[in-house]
């Protein structure tokens, strides 16, 4: 693994959109989950524990990416199409993980490199930019009581 490091949410990363941030740093977490299990990639629970880290980002769907969607479409966000897209991506790519995860001939610690290396990505180009950048000052604007 080359990188195995620990995921710090700050306010840069911050959409101010209290409920999103929240989601944001569960996905933190759960980044950070892979950093751990990459760290001990000879516990016997290895195996076991990546499954269900894929698990959890499968639920991120659920928990997180349908309900900023809705937010997204409610305040009639920059970019809302392409932002569907890449949120679609993210599915479709922990699909893909799933089903690695199902195949007894996987190799489990080069599946975990390739999660770490998702979940990094979507912390530096989607949270870090592309939330950012459809939740901006106008979107802001229509929140203010
Ligand atoms: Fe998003």
């Amino acid at each position: 693994m080359t990188n195995n490091k620990k995921f710090v949410w700050n306010e840069s990363y911050s959409v101010k959109v209290h409920v999103l941030d929240e989601q944001h740093k569960k996905f933190f977490d759960i980044a950070n989950q892979i950093s751990d299990l990459l760290n001990n990639p000879n516990s016997s629970t290895f195996k076991h524990s990546l499954t269900l880290t894929i698990i959890e980002l499968a639920r991120y769907v659920i928990n997180s990416l349908c309900s900023e969607e809705d937010f997204l479409k409610k305040y009639s966000c920059k970019g809302y199409e392409d932002h569907l897209i890449s949120h679609d991506c993210y599915r479709e790519k922990v699909k893909e993980l799933l089903s690695k995860a199902r195949n007894e001939t996987t190799d489990f610690y080069e599946l975990a490199n390739e999660v770490a290396e998702f979940t990094q990505n979507w912390i530096d180009y989607h949270i870090a930019y592309k939330d950012k950048e459809s939740i901006d000052g106008t979107v802001l604007n229509k929140l203010l009581p």
